[in-house]
């Protein structure tokens, strides 16, 4: 790289060109129109919406949220305004400025196939990303931990929607689970990415004063973010890095610094989804963890993302 040369954090998702890898991690400001906003004018390089089901949803009782010194718990509940706000919000997105993916979490599978046909229909550059993995509604288990259900529910997904989609996983613990998740995602052609990982699910954090748990649903139950998931997210995003090399991964969990986002890509992510962090910090932070990514790569001579993107070194 030429001497003061500032590297290039230009690169491109399913074709389409992005100014940089990073972007908010679906959930986190991107409730109402306002937050989505937000994130068109702020510098991440693409902006996913909020889960969203066939009707609006308050959501679980608060408090449901509570950021933590080394990270978030959450049991939020899918509060969203309805997959229809949100595909009318993608109809006027401006796709030249940056991608918009619409993440999709129907309570049913019948609810997910009314919510794909219409965004189907509707003819839009937005990307799916299906949610198998929110951890939080009582009575609702998450499909990405029933390999079965998976399986089923992606074979309807995968031919009613006939475009490229996503997922959005739980993380796994196990080498067989890798497997097994990876080798139903590979039947499908047109699942293009996997994003890995949403929160781990139904953590318990304790307060030790109030001898009580911190959020009100479930019993204090909730999925963690932050600095507690990191490694396992780096983990969910290589393993399917390397046992799905057809399709695109998104690193998603743990991301708080310039040196996080590059580890993130060298496990071999092309996009890098922002979530507690985000929370805590506002849309600013697509600034800063650029500045830092920049940083970091300059000092090791890199000039653009490609040249270390998935070659991370084994011992
Ligand atoms: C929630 O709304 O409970 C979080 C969504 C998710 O974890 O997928």
């Amino acid at each position: 790289m030429p001497p003061n040369a500032s590297p290039d954090l230009a690169t491109s998702f399913l074709e389409q060109p992005l100014d940089n890898p990073l972007m908010n991690a679906a959930g986190v400001w991107c409730t109402l129109a306002a937050q989505l906003d937000a994130l068109v004018e702020s510098s991440a390089g693409a902006l996913v919406t909020k889960s969203c089901t066939l009707s609006r949803r308050d959501g679980n009782a608060e408090p449901r949220y509570r950021a933590l010194p080394l990270g978030s718990i959450n049991s939020m509940g899918l509060p969203n305004e309805g997959y229809a706000y949100y595909l009318d919000y993608a109809a006027c997105h401006d796709y030249e400025r940056k991608p918009l993916f619409v993440s999709v979490s129907g309570l049913s599978l019948d609810d997910n196939l009314t919510i794909v046909a219409a965004l189907r229909e509707a003819v839009l550059p937005a990307f799916l990303e299906l949610n198998l993995s929110c951890p939080n509604v009582e009575g609702k288990p998450q499909p990405g931990y029933d390999f079965e259900a998976m399986d089923q529910f992606l074979a309807e997904v995968a031919t009613a929607y006939r475009r490229p989609f996503g997922v959005k996983l739980p993380p796994y613990f196990d080498f067989v689970h890798f497997d097994t998740a990876a080798e139903i995602l590979n039947r499908y052609d047109n699942l293009a990415f996997i994003t890995c990982i949403n929160s781990i699910g139904n953590g318990l954090v304790i307060d030790t004063d109030s001898e009580s748990t911190v959020i009100r649903p479930k019993d204090g139950f909730g999925g963690l973010g932050g600095d507690y998931v990191l490694p396992t997210a780096l983990a969910n995003v290589n393993a399917f890095y390397r046992r799905c090399p057809g399709k695109t991964i998104i690193g998603c969990g743990g991301v708080q610094t310039g040196a996080h986002v590059f580890q993130h890509l060298l496990a071999g992510a092309t996009l890098v989804q922002v979530g507690t962090a985000l929370h805590e910090e506002g849309p600013s932070i697509f600034d800063r963890l650029q500045h830092e990514l920049r940083e970091l790569m300059a000092k090791k001579g890199y000039s653009r993302i490609e040249e270390f993107r998935g070659r991370l070194k084994t011992l």
